[in-house]
């Protein structure tokens, strides 16, 4: 191996797509030597079921948790006290984490940026300062990791770390490609781009993604302000089978059922290898649950098999070399 290798995972939906229990398979296989987050900041929350405990992170990358070094990259926003806290947390079940590197021209949330987005009632946003600390950096007023001297012990260089010598990394996503600022449904989305594109933007070439693993839910969830959830008493229960709250912020999800154009598109502009499809437990106890949309249409099976194969034809069709796996709920 000459060079490092980077493979990624991203959601293809609107976040909580359970990309955390993915992120946390692939690093659990010994196979990484880092793990790095390349956007948002403690916008996200990431649950992770581990030896059966239920941990939520928002700002640490999940190789934390398995010991492997793990960054978070110039791309993501940083609350330094939201991050003690986290790393508090996150000693007090026994993670060693001074494992942990933060890349020095990572941005920094500052008070006025959470009273800012506090104030937010239009896009409905998880008001943790996400917003405006992008709209700082990219007016270049912002404030970097490097001037915060309580970041020091952490700080790190993203150029000497990738391509000093070789390593294999995992890059963990956040939030989901229809959130993301230039191709989801604009204002509803997040300050950053959450695709594969912003992982170049962390100091990998093109030429180091490897695999790109996409993960979807087998029905659609989205949080924030525009009215998303149609009136179907299927959905409420849906809610409640599949825990469908904010891990950041508790708020119910909105609910509706699986979008496949929505889901091939985001296949088709991230370059998807591997797509994995989470919760078919949960919809398996929705009487009538297995449902999608394409083509502006409604599509209904009976069962979970019927469900599956017409999934996987259908995306198979657009995109012939993508690899289809369905998985539950908590593995
Ligand atoms: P912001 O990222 O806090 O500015 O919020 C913008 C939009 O993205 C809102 O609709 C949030 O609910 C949504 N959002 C941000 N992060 C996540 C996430 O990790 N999961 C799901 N929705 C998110
Ligand atoms: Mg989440």
């Amino acid at each position: 191996m000459e060079t490092s290798i980077v493979d990624i995972v991203i959601g293809m939906q609107y976040g909580d797509e359970g990309k955390g229990k993915i992120a946390n398979q692939l690093v659990s296989t010994g196979n990484y030597d880092y793990v790095v987050r390349f956007n948002g900041g403690g916008n996200a929350g990431h649950t992770i079921y581990l030896n059966g405990e239920k941990i939520v992170t928002h700002l640490v990358p999940c190789g934390i948790l398995h010991g492997i070094p793990s960054v978070i990259g110039n791309g993501c926003v940083i609350n330094t006290q939201k991050l003690f806290d986290e790393l508090e947390y996150l000693k007090g079940f026994g993670f060693d984490v001074s494992i942990l590197k933060i890349a020095e021209n990572a941005h920094i949330i500052t008070q006025d940026h959470i009273d800012e987005d506090s104030k937010d009632t239009k896009i409905g946003t998880t008001r943790t300062g996400n917003g405006p600390c992008y709209r700082d950096k990219y007016a270049r007023t912002g404030l970097r990791a490097k001037n915060v001297p309580e970041l020091e012990p952490y700080l790190i260089d993203m150029h000497s770390l990738i391509h000093s010598s070789p390593k294999k990394f995992l890059a963990e996503g956040a939030q989901g490609y229809w959130l993301d600022i230039d191709f989801g449904d604009y204002p509803y989305v997040t300050s950053s781009n959450t695709g594969v594109g912003a992982v170049l933007n962390n100091g990998f070439n093109y030429k180091q993604v490897r695999n790109v693993v996409g993960v979807i839910k087998c029905y659609s969830t989205y949080v924030g302000a525009k009215g998303y959830q149609k009136d179907d008493a299927r959905f409420q229960q849906l809610r409640e089978i599949g825990q469908e709250y904010g891990a950041t912020t508790g708020r119910p999800r909105q609910i509706d059922w699986l979008d496949l154009d929505e889901v091939i598109t985001a296949c088709q502009m991230n370059g998807i290898d591997r797509l994995i499809v989470n919760k078919m437990d949960v919809l398996n106890k929705v009487q009538n649950g297995w449902n999608w949309y394409q083509d502006g249409k409604l599509y209904s099976v009976d069962d979970e098999g019927t469900f599956s194969l017409c999934l996987m034809s259908k995306i198979i069709q657009n995109i012939p070399d993508i690899n289809i796996e369905f998985q539950g709920q908590l593995h």
